[in-house]
């Protein structure tokens, strides 16, 4: 399987990006993980969304060409980054690449609530994306207190989150295949 991580972070030290490495080394035997930069795309204009710049194209034909997508947030000002809606608004127009493409959520953040409200307030937008986007139910991983979870290596250190993740990642697999079949 290939996913692709979009992170709502574009700090070099970003922990949600540190949470998305983390991910891609540990199940690396379970589906290949490809993290998309966000960093360099233009702020979504509707002047010049059916021919927009090549950074745009090949973003898009990136998640077109994945199974799922892996979305990894940070939360700023109780809502998702502002880079993630525009990374959002050109993948919602024209080709619309991600109906029917299946997602999953996760993110973390030095805060106790771990971006519970990015995360709600994600779910909510890509539900409106198209009812055909199909999202894996349940299964909200808010890793809070991150600095004592994530060590300077990028490793989890946190035991009880490792184990919730193994079993995340376990029911999206068993979700995925379902859905697919
Ligand atoms: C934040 N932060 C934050 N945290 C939170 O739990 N709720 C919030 O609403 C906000 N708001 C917010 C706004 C802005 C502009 C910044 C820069 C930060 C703190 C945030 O969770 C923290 O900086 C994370 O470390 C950001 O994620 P990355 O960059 O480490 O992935």
């Amino acid at each position: 399987m290939k996913v692709v991580a979009i992170v709502g972070s574009i700090r070099k030290e970003s922990y949600n990006l540190k949470l998305a490495k983390y991910i891609q080394t540990r199940y690396q035997d379970r589906f290949d993980l490809e993290i998309l930069n966000i960093r360099d795309l233009p702020f979504y204009d509707q002047d010049i969304e059916n021919d927009p710049p090549l950074v745009v194209k090949e973003f898009k034909s990136k998640v077109a060409e994945a199974d799922a997508v892996l979305w990894v947030t940070p939360e700023y000002n109780g809502t998702i980054p502002g880079v993630l809606g525009n990374a959002i608004d050109w993948l919602s127009r024209v080709d619309k690449v991600l109906i029917g493409k299946p997602s999953w959520i996760m993110g973390t953040s030095m805060g106790q609530l771990g971006t519970v409200k990015a995360q709600l307030h994600l779910r909510e937008i890509l539900f409106a994306i198209g009812i055909s986007s199909p999202l894996l139910p349940g299964n909200e991983v808010y890793v809070g207190a991150v600095h004592d979870k994530i060590d300077n290596e990028g490793s989890l250190i946190h035991e009880s989150t490792v184990q919730f993740i193994d079993t995340v990642v376990d029911n999206f697999i068993s979700w995925y295949n379902h859905h697919t079949r």
